[in-house]
């Protein structure tokens, strides 16, 4: 069977799918194309059962070595939640979303599970910190795809790492348990919009690394890009700085961000305080 998957492709890469010869019409995949982070929620509910049900998909995830360092914290305690929510005040979802939880990495339970066994490890290496990492990314992906899927719509909030301190305090995060995210779930109250992401032809190598075209696909990239979305002269980054760009496509605005006030100054030495040595 050959499906043609044309418009989704269009709309997620704004450019022609190419695919020919065999490829099944599956209409999981074609969602997926189309996802989107949300960031406003109607009032509604989201039932235990099936916030119990996309939890256990989530933890049905990938985890290096089956060593299962993620965990996550339901904040259901309206202050807990408002106390984090006014750290970013820019983030108003925060506060809004119907559900939030808090997706972990954590060292700390292999190394306790270690001196039950008999068996102490030092888990407070970067090979520790970055299994744990990898496992909450898995899993919180893994719980986005599986709210979409049920009709939710769900938006990560990392910025709470450049509160890492207070985090920990307000969710009583022991040692080398760390936040990766949060994550706002609920019912979207809009439809959204399809985040243009790069071509495959930058993201996609065979047998060998090769960026030899990359200055002349970011510039496509970024005609597309404005093509279908030209933020206004007000939305520009920080001009002070800056100044304003004739034209202001995503790689532009990217590295304005990263070149800008660093984010997560903080979070190193957080990661330290509880005990990870990164060797
Ligand atoms: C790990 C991670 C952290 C994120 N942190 C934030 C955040 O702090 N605040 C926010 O509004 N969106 C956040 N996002 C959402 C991204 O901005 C969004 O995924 C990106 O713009 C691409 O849009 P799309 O998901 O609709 O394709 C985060 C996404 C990821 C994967």
């Amino acid at each position: 069977m050959t499906a043609d998957y044309g418009n989704e492709w269009q709309t997620r890469f704004g450019e022609g799918w190419h695919g020919s010869g065999e490829t099944p019409d599956l209409p999981w995949l074609r969602q997926v194309l189309q996802r989107r982070t949300h960031r406003r929620f109607a009032p509604r509910d989201i039932p235990e059962p099936l916030l119990r049900l996309l939890l256990g998909v989530a933890f049905s995830a990938s985890s290096k070595s089956d060593y299962q360092q993620a965990s996550v914290i339901h904040v259901v305690d309206r202050n807990r939640r408002d106390r984090i929510a006014a750290l970013m005040p820019d983030m108003p979802w925060i506060a809004s979303a119907p559900v939030f939880l808090v997706f972990l990495g954590g060292a700390r339970r292999l190394e306790r599970i270690g001196e039950m066994c008999g068996h102490p490890n030092d888990n407070r290496r970067l090979e520790g910190f970055f299994n744990a990492t990898v496992d909450a990314a898995l899993a919180l992906q893994t719980f986005v795809l599986a709210a979409e899927t049920a009709g939710l719509g769900c938006c990560p909030i990392s910025v709470l790492r450049n509160h890492a301190g207070d985090i920990g305090e307000i969710l009583e995060l022991p040692d080398r348990v760390f936040p990766v995210a949060g994550l706002c779930v609920g019912y979207p109250a809009a439809e959204g919009f399809v985040s243009m992401r790069l071509p495959l032809a930058v993201t996609v190598h065979r047998d060998r690394y090769d960026d030899r075209d990359l200055a002349e696909a970011v510039a496509a990239y970024d005609r597309r890009r404005a093509a279908r979305y030209a933020p206004p002269r007000e939305r520009q980054r920080a001009p002070a700085i800056f100044g304003y760009a004739e034209f202001y496509g995503w790689s532009e605005d990217k590295t304005r961000q990263t070149a800008g006030e660093p984010e997560g100054a903080t979070f190193p030495a957080y990661l330290r305080r509880s005990g990870f040595t990164f060797d």
